[in-house]
């Protein structure tokens, strides 16, 4: 129904996710609130199909804060265990997408450490669409990782410290290859960003619905795009200046 109305000439070309809702989802069918990740991750992977099939260059996943480890240690062995199982899968080379880890990999299991690098090493030329995980990732690790990097530049003379601008901070992000998200959706009916790419988010359009991840269909991505298309994006402009430009 809402696939017909999206003008595919004005596509996103980067959408962000917050998947949320997994844990509910179980509850609300009387299962273990890992049973609601193994149906997020099977969500996560029909979603990457449709975006792909749509023609969205870059999607990112909010799967696994830095503040996740605090959950019962059997959730987070479901997700780590998830994260393994869905990086040795060959969707990534039977459609063409390239598999890049955002989040902190120094301070990760070896074996997800492992396989996360090989797996952007091996997709690293794919072209259909770039899906990137955030996986033990949180936006104020990034920023302090990032400052550490740019202050250690300073520090060996590579960098002169007037020269720091929001493109030098860009281009240290983990995002630093992708476009910024234009549309960013959270599901489960929480809005806000939970530490999640709030510096790369600055102009990005929110969508929040209370659909619960595992339910999050490919109609719910079309509904999603069909609302961000209806917005008009001014980046600090008026609209009357955003509409003389598009005209
Ligand atoms: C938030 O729901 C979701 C997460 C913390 C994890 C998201 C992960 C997946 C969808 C699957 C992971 C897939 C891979 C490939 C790692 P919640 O548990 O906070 O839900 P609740 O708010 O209903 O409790």
């Amino acid at each position: 129904m809402y696939k017909k109305k999206i003008d595919m000439s004005r596509l996103p070309k980067h959408i962000a996710f917050i998947m949320d809702g997994n844990g509910r989802w179980a509850q609300a069918r009387g299962q273990q609130r890992s049973y609601g990740h193994i149906a997020g991750a099977d969500t996560l992977e029909a979603t990457l199909r449709c975006a792909t099939k749509l023609g969205i260059p870059y999607v990112t996943f909010y799967a696994f804060s830095t503040e996740n480890w605090n959950r019962p240690q059997s959730e987070v062995n479901t997700l780590l265990d998830l994260m393994l199982k869905h990086l040795e899968e060959n969707i990534f080379m039977n459609n063409d997408v390239k598999f890049l880890l955002i989040g902190d990999l120094e301070n990760m299991p070896d074996n997800l450490r492992n396989a996360s690098i090989q797996l952007m090493d091996k997709t690293k030329n794919n072209k259909a669409i770039t899906m990137a995980v955030a996986f033990n990732y949180s936006s104020r690790w990034e920023l302090a990782y990032v400052t550490r990097q740019i202050a250690d530049e300073v520090k060996r003379g590579e960098l002169n410290i007037n020269d720091i601008s929001a493109e030098t901070i860009d281009s240290h992000m983990a995002t630093r290859t992708m476009p910024n998200p234009d549309l960013l959706i959270r599901t489960g009916g929480e809005q806000r960003l939970s530490n999640f790419l709030l510096w790369q988010t600055a102009y990005s359009e929110l969508y929040f619905t209370d659909t619960y991840w595992p339910d999050f269909d490919d109609e719910c991505l079309y509904k999603a795009i069909v609302d961000y298309q209806g917005r008009q994006r001014r980046f600090g402009k008026t609209g009357e200046q955003v509409s003389e430009e598009n005209k």
